[in-house]
């Protein structure tokens, strides 16, 4: 497309560092991490791997400029001089969206408005055409502006990647896949594991450490904006799915039991499994966090159990708090990871985790406990 192109992975705050190591192990070079975000370096190849892949971050961006700007003028000369010809082609759609935060062009419709101008006088320059036809694929343009420095982004994924397409249904309360994803990775879930989730819900927290343990790409079985573009070559998603479905483990120990108080979200949490592909080795069951038992000599928990809203639920919450510390025995081998938007976890489960980290739960602020000591 553009020799100065980059990719961008769009992630919630705090897991870039995870995001940025998913990358490398998938071949990314040029990858830092920066703020909600992390870059790499472009090639077609990596764009479609990434989006297939990638389990943490919400989406892949064409990454086109990075400049600063203090007037309109200047923010329209540095978007004129993007070469969007190259990359938005057959009538392409390209809407704009963006943010704008402590920066001199602080209204975001007036930079929309600008940006818009820039990219349809560039198309209409180049192609000798009195109007942009926008009747074609989409390419969806997002600016970012912090301090005056704008970025210039294109969105490949189209829906978020949280969207993995197994979860048409679910509970109140679920869970984002890739919120899920993460607190697979800090529990440290791996192919031989026993994964219990003893407040499942719909399942994803299981779904998405079976998909872990069996290195099933996340998007395989959805499709994503870039792919009607026709700079990319059918060729290399075709290569990439087939690379995905290789990469698959067919012969693990993994096995994942979901329990919860509710019957209709045992129903569910069954259907997202079989759904997802990973049906046949997770096992789902009614049954009350007060009938919890410590049955296997190692096991990887991973919970995200209710939390109250209002009083009366924050009470009942608490209460569940205080049976998993006494049900969840420590010992080799054994772990348990929970996230919770209460400060006061530890203190209603009885210990002080043996670490724990900060994450949005969606606007909710949350923290990751995790007792792994024996
Ligand atoms: C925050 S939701 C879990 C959402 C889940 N992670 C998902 O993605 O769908 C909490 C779950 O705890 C379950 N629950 C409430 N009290 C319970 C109890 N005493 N024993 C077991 N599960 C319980 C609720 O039915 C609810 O499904």
């Amino acid at each position: 497309m553009t020799d100065k192109i980059k990719l961008a992975a769009l992630c919630i705050f705090g897991t870039e560092g995870i995001t940025a190591g998913e990358l490398r192990r998938m071949g990314a070079t040029g990858v830092e991490a920066e703020n909600g975000r992390v870059v790499f370096d472009y090639s077609p190849q990596m764009l479609v791997r990434a989006n297939l892949r990638c389990r943490y971050c919400e989406r892949i961006m064409l990454l086109l400029r990075v400049f600063k700007a203090f007037n309109f003028e200047q923010l329209y000369q540095n978007v004129k001089s993007i070469p969007w010809e190259r990359i938005i082609l057959d009538n392409g759609q390209f809407p704009v969206n963006g943010s704008s935060l402590s920066s001199k062009l602080a209204s975001v419709p007036a930079c929309q408005k600008i940006i818009k101008k820039a990219i349809a006088d560039r198309l209409m320059n180049a192609r000798k055409v009195k109007y942009c036809e926008e009747s074609g694929a989409l390419y969806r343009i997002h600016f970012v502006a912090i301090k005056d420095t704008f970025s210039i982004m294109v969105d490949t994924s189209g829906e978020g990647l949280h969207k993995r397409g197994y979860r048409a249904n679910s509970m109140e309360a679920p869970i984002k896949e890739t919120l899920a994803a993460v607190i697979s990775d800090l529990a440290v879930v791996k192919s031989n594991h026993t994964v219990v989730d003893p407040t499942c819900g719909s399942g994803t927290l299981l779904i998405e450490a079976a998909l872990k343990a069996k290195n099933i790409a996340p998007g395989l079985h959805r499709s994503f904006a870039c792919e009607k573009w026709s700079n990319i070559d059918k060729a290399v998603w075709q290569e990439e799915r087939k690379l995905a479905v290789d990469g698959i483990i067919t012969d693990c120990d993994f096995v994942g039991y979901g329990y919860d108080i509710d019957e209709e979200a045992i129903a569910l949490a069954k259907e997202n499994a079989e759904k997802a592909g990973v049906g046949s080795v997770l096992h789902f069951e009614r049954r009350d966090i007060r009938d919890y038992k410590d049955e296997f000599e190692r096991c990887t928990v991973i919970c995200n159990p209710p939390y109250g809203e209002r009083l009366l639920d924050y009470e009942k919450a608490r209460e569940i708090y205080k049976i998993m510390g006494k049900k969840f025995v420590r010992g080799k081998g054994k772990s348990y990871t929970i996230i919770s938007p209460d400060d006061e976890f530890e203190k209603y489960f009885g210990t002080p985790a043996d670490k724990r980290r900060k994450i949005y739960n969606g606007k909710l602020k949350c923290q990751i406990y995790m007792y792994f000591k024996a």
